[in-house]
């Protein structure tokens, strides 16, 4: 039976990987679960596996020695699946910090216990020496590539240049560097996935997708940073899972793969789509239907540095893995705000915590600059 140390698995991309895993592999597999629980951490998204005895769930924080030591030492890990990150910009902006605490030296840690668990003495290999079968997966972003131009034949490579721009995607690729040169120093048993933006359930509406949804719903403005222009590649979060599943699984060592599904949408188009979707679902007897309109969107100032364009050639990770995305954007967006109509409390819950506060914080006095 292999173990899978899972970083983040309360977050939005970890629960939803967690429930793909248990999906698949049900009683083949163990997954132990390392996640501090900070506000995007929300243990709700696993309440239909946290009782499974092959689940195991540690409250503990990715830059904690001991805590991560300790983990190593009492279970044979074999592969590790590191999502664990602080990971939304606009927070990055206000706290840029506690980003390179996380994302930098939280990586470092994770990548120092690993190494020191599944180091063996000696061996044919000058770099260094390796039980078996071990794995640590880096779950990266395309953010840490930049900016493309709005041109559609530009795109991210593996080979791009990284040219990160907001304190967010700085540590991120910082944190890709950091596993780079332990594969290259140490012979490090590692990988790297850098995936464009993905939606679906469990994300935490502080993103696009959810905060529209939950403001449409509940008839409050739609606020789009500028003109709305930016470009997105939107993914399905099972469709990032797969990804992952296959890198884990059959990928070489040492490769970093990009995955993104050729679907680039500008905001307001995905705003749009969002209020279309809404309306079609709700039923007409249903009060929330009548606040749903183009009427909402509010354009507000933009966001500090904000990336133009991201779009990914996923060329690789097709040729070598044969991995190809399976929901296409509006079925997918139809599936999300379903998942959200039929999770309401879990929205509630939220949204009636430190949620309002930061939301407070962030809009409040974030003046309309045109409204539309
Ligand atoms: P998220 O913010 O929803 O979840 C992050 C999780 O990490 C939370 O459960 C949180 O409690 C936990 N965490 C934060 N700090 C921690 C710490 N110090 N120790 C232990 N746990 C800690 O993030 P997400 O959207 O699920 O993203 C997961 C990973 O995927 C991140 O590394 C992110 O950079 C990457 N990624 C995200 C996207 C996206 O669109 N969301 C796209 C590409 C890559
Ligand atoms: P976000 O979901 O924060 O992801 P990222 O910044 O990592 O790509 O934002 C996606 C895009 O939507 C980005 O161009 C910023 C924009 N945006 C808005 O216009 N309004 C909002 O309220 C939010 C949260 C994002």
């Amino acid at each position: 039976m292999r173990t899978y140390l899972v970083t983040g698995g309360c977050g939005f991309i970890g629960s939803n990987f967690i429930h793909h895993m248990f999906r698949t592999y049900g009683d083949d597999i163990r997954i132990i679960n390392v996640d501090a629980l900070t506000y995007a951490g929300n243990p709700e998204n696993l309440a239909s596996v946290e009782n499974l005895p092959n689940y195991t769930f540690v409250k503990a924080d990715v830059c904690d020695k001991d805590a991560i030591r300790r983990v190593f030492a009492e279970n044979d890990v074999d592969v590790v699946v590191h999502f664990a990150a602080e990971s939304h910009v606009d927070r990055s902006i206000l706290e840029p910090e506690l980003f390179v605490r996380t994302n930098v030296l939280g990586t470092a840690n994770m990548l120092n216990c690993a190494k020191e668990a599944w180091s063996l003495p000696d061996g044919p290999d000058p770099l260094g020496n390796y039980k078996p079968g071990k794995r640590f997966l880096h779950v990266s972003t395309d953010e840490v590539y930049g900016s493309l131009p709005d041109d559609p034949d530009a795109f991210f490579y593996e080979t791009t240049p990284y040219a990160p721009h907001s304190p967010y995607s700085a540590s991120k690729a910082s944190s890709d560097f950091l596993v780079k040169a332990y594969m290259d120093t140490y012979h490090f048993p590692a990988n790297i996935t850098n995936c464009s933006n993905n939606y679906g359930p469990y994300q935490f509406p502080e993103k696009l997708i959810p905060l529209m949804i939950n403001n449409a719903l509940n008839g409050r403005k739609l606020p789009v940073y500028g003109d709305g222009m930016n470009v997105r590649d939107w993914l399905y979060v099972e469709d990032h899972c797969r990804a992952i599943d296959l890198v884990i699984h059959k990928a070489p060592l040492f490769e970093t793969y990009n995955v993104g599904g050729h679907n680039e949408k500008r905001n307001i188009e995905i705003v749009k789509t969002i209020i279309e979707v809404l309306r079609e679902e709700l039923p007409d007897t249903d009060p929330r239907k009548a606040n749903v309109s183009e009427d909402l969107i509010t354009y507000v100032e933009d966001r500090k540095g904000h990336d133009r364009r991201y779009a990914i050639a996923p060329d690789k990770i097709r040729r070598d893995l044969g991995w190809e995305p399976e929901t296409m954007f509006r079925e997918g967006i139809r599936k999300t705000i379903t998942w959200y109509f039929d999770h309401m409390d879990w929205m509630e819950h939220i949204t009636n915590g430190a949620y309002m506060k930061y939301y407070e914080k962030m809009y409040g006095d974030r003046g309309a600059a045109e409204s539309k």
